[in-house]
């Protein structure tokens, strides 16, 4: 029976523990330019005992960028930024994915006035309110509908994004497919209307996101590529009026190119990055007991775990891995913490999002031999 500390095959790699680091945004990075810097790479180099860390989410282009100061990795600076990171956390044993990331209608045209409105599937606004480039809340914009003849400059600006993490030191890449930014909002019929190649059908609306990762294993190969998805998940006003089928037809299609994994975010978590409670919902479905079986590579499960609970679900095979968020943020040495079944720091949620070093890379780890 596999436990949380054994090693796993994973794509091309073998990571030394089933213990992921949750991708997570932290709005640190060095302005202007949304550079990674030397914080960033100690913060990340403080996590190196995950088997593998998943990078903050990461914008392909200005226009990808729905919060302020996320990092980029679309400009030569950003690129040499994060091999800052990258080289930090291998000089300690670890491993690193880049998290790619467009937002499409999650944005505000404060972050991006050159190119102007966000763009999405359809012009359909979510509800609420979305950070601007002052961190003040402001309602949404309704975005601008992409046109059919925009999209392959979409996909080459993802291909483009993948070769910069290859060139910045990153072990491979996680495709975001997830939590209502761009290409969920392709996948998800409540925000796509389109009546075009990319809308519609369960196969039309899964295009964009297939394409983009056929162009991600282009660069790196299926056994440095990635998934993340969250059916189910209603964060960012997301709906879908057949969820099994659309995500079957995802997995399976996603099974065939044989990538390294999908990470699948069950719904009790759906809104932990945002203002909601830290409490998990138990009472929605459960996304690792219905599609475990529907993918046949690595599934990496996240979303409200604790040691016990994902434990649990290695050993029982709904998981092949479980990928932590908040208690990462602050236990630095999680790994070792659980190994040793030693109390965890307590996260802040107040220092989520920007700032420096407070609530980032100043949670204490385990003193020496405790
Ligand atoms: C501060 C914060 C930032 C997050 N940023 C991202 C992100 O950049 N990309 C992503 O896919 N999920 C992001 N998430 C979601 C987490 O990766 C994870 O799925 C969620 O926190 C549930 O896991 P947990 O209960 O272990 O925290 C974020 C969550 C938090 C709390």
């Amino acid at each position: 029976m596999a436990t949380l500390f054994d090693s796993l095959e994973l794509g091309d790699l073998l990571l030394k523990n089933r213990i992921i680091m949750a991708p997570l945004t932290r709005m640190r990075s060095k302005q202007p330019g949304n550079i990674p810097q030397e914080l960033n790479a100690e913060y990340y180099a403080q996590r190196a005992t995950a088997g593998l860390i998943i990078s903050e989410a990461t914008q392909i282009s200005p226009l990808a960028q729905g919060y302020p100061a996320t990092p980029g990795i679309h400009s030569a600076e950003q690129v040499a930024g994060w091999k800052l990171v990258t080289d930090a956390v291998h000089q300690k044993g670890g491993k690193i994915f880049l998290q790619l990331w467009h937002v499409g209608r999650i944005s505000h045209s404060s972050l991006h006035p050159k190119e102007g409105l966000p763009v999405a599937p359809s012009a359909i606004a979510p509800s609420g309110t979305v950070m601007n480039a002052e961190f003040k809340q402001v309602p949404y914009e309704t975005p601008r509908a992409l046109d059919l003849k925009e999209i392959p400059d979409i996909v080459a600006e993802y291909k483009a994004a993948a070769q910069n993490a290859k060139d910045a030191g990153f072990d491979g890449v996680e495709v975001h497919g997830a939590n209502g930014y761009l290409l969920d909002q392709f996948l998800q019929d409540g925000s796509n209307k389109r009546t075009d190649i990319y809308g519609g059908s369960v196969e039309n609306r899964s295009r964009l996101l297939l394409e983009v990762v056929d162009a991600a294993v282009d660069v790196w190969g299926k056994g440095r590529v990635g998934v993340r998805l969250s059916p189910y998940g209603t964060f960012n006003t997301m709906s879908d009026s057949d969820t099994p089928a659309l995500f079957n037809y995802v997995f399976e299609k996603l099974s065939e190119r044989g990538i390294a994994y999908v990470h699948v975010i069950e719904p009790r978590a759906t809104n932990a990055g945002g203002g909601g409670a830290d409490a998990s919902d138990e009472s929605v479905p459960s996304t690792s007991q219905i599609f475990r079986q529907s993918f046949y590579g690595v599934f990496i499960s996240a979303g409200g775990y604790e040691l016990e609970t994902a434990q649990n679900a290695v050993e029982n095979d709904l998981a092949d891995a479980v990928a932590f968020g908040r208690i990462f943020i602050a236990n630095p040495d999680l790994p070792e913490r659980f190994q040793k079944n030693a109390p965890l720091n307590k996260y802040n949620r107040a220092t989520f999002y920007g700032g420096g070093a407070a609530g980032y890379t100043d949670y204490p780890a385990l003193l020496e031999g405790k």
